[in-house]
């Protein structure tokens, strides 16, 4: 670009401005160099702008979507049989894509959620990254995770924390294969240029403490030991076993329930009351046979595993009917809320939330759907791609 010509050009547009042009026309080519010159010199004007840049509310590209486990799993499966671990990522791990995000493999714009397919006696080699990252184990017995030299036995409903830059890698001492949920702030993460990613020099690491050392230490949640400072980053076990989590379901059951989520606890990092990552919170929800809660929305996005039962959640007024091992995705400020039908069965939703990092940022609001009983309308049912 010649400087010198710029320069001419903002001092015509300026000497302009003093003395108005008296035609359209010459206003028109003053216009048209204007953006020529706005252009050249990288700048946008707001007015022409496409996009609506301040929108009224929330206007998310994720769209709400559901993923059925039959073709989860039997692609997972497939793809345990065809494809190395070591095939890019050191996992084997197969991405959730919202089709609102353009291709991109994420669920939301903040989170990405696969579902991750260990066979027998493999190895997950070890590394460790800036992305926040949970497992949420699905099914099978038998495998490992160790982080930071504490190794834990993974059994199905169990929550596993790597938070950023702990090492970690997965394996398995046993002939079955095991199956999981990952979810990690990748997009967040990288929207932020924040990440970084280094293998181990090893293909596993050395186990430094006794087998579930952190959930000994640290499992109880209401007790610490008394010569340790608390951990305020991230919770100081590593592993949430399912029996406590149950436990702790049951016992809420029998006094208190929220009208928009029914029986719901939040895991947190027991020395602050925290949530277990500082950019996303993990729930576990129990609907009670017969339970249709109120609808509510709220900034922020989630993904949700259907760890047993079955039932529905309608969002926006679509009805997404879900069973056990689905996942769906309710985007930022949509209109959700999720009924059991079953007059005897429980169903229990796993989910991973944006709502930290929100309102972190001070951005985060929510309202409950105040007519026709707190229920909305439904106006469509949403159909799943059936695998072929
Ligand atoms: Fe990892
Ligand atoms: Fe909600």
């Amino acid at each position: 670009m010649d400087l010198e010509k710029v320069e001419l050009k903002v001092n015509a547009a300026s000497l302009e401005a003093i003395s108005p042009p008296t035609s359209t026309g010459e206003e028109e080519q003053e216009l048209s160099r204007l953006y020529q010159d706005m252009q050249n010199n990288s700048l946008t004007p707001l007015w022409q702008i496409e996009t609506n840049l301040l929108s009224r509310q929330p206007n998310p590209e994720a769209v709400a979507w559901l993923w059925k486990w039959q073709n989860l799993y039997e692609i997972a499966r497939r793809s345990g049989e065809l494809v190395p671990i070591h095939r890019g990522g050191d996992r084997r791990a197969i991405a959730l894509s919202n089709p609102g995000l353009k291709g991109k493999p994420f669920a939301t714009p903040t989170m990405w959620t696969a579902v991750q397919w260990l066979n027998g006696h493999e190895v997950a080699p070890a590394h460790r990254h800036t992305a926040q990252a949970i497992r949420f184990i699905i099914d099978g017995s038998g495998s490992w995770s160790t982080v930071e030299g504490d190794r834990v036995f993974l059994e199905r409903g169990d929550l596993v924390l790597t938070p950023p830059m702990l090492w970690h890698d997965h394996g398995s001492k046993v002939d079955e294969r095991s199956i999981w949920m990952d979810g990690l702030d990748i997009p967040l993460n990288n929207f932020l240029d924040a990440s970084f990613f280094e293998p181990y020099p090893a293909e596993a690491q050395e186990v430094t403490q006794v087998l579930n050392g952190t959930v000994l230490k640290y499992g109880v949640g209401q007790l610490r030991p008394a010569w340790e400072k608390p951990s305020v980053n991230y919770p100081p076990m590593h592993t949430y076993k399912w029996a406590e989590t149950e436990r702790a379901l049951n016992n809420l059951a029998q006094v208190a329930a929220s009208p928009f989520d029914d029986v719901a606890l939040e895991y947190i990092n027991p020395q602050t009351g925290r949530s277990v990552m500082q950019s996303f919170t993990c729930w576990i929800q129990m609907l009670r046979p017969g339970i249709h809660t109120r609808a509510h929305r709220q900034v922020g996005s989630a993904v949700y595993h259907v760890f047993e039962g079955s039932g529905e959640t309608i969002i926006n007024g679509i009805s997404f009917e879900w069973e056990q091992g689905d996942f769906f995705v309710v985007p930022s400020w949509a209109w959700h809320e999720f009924r059991n039908r079953s007059t005897d069965r429980r169903a229990i939703l796993f989910s991973m939330q944006d709502t930290p990092i929100i309102a972190a940022l001070n951005k985060y609001r929510e309202e409950a759907f105040t007519e026709n009983g707190g229920h909305q309308p439904v106006t469509g049912r949403f159909t799943p791609k059936q695998f072929q």
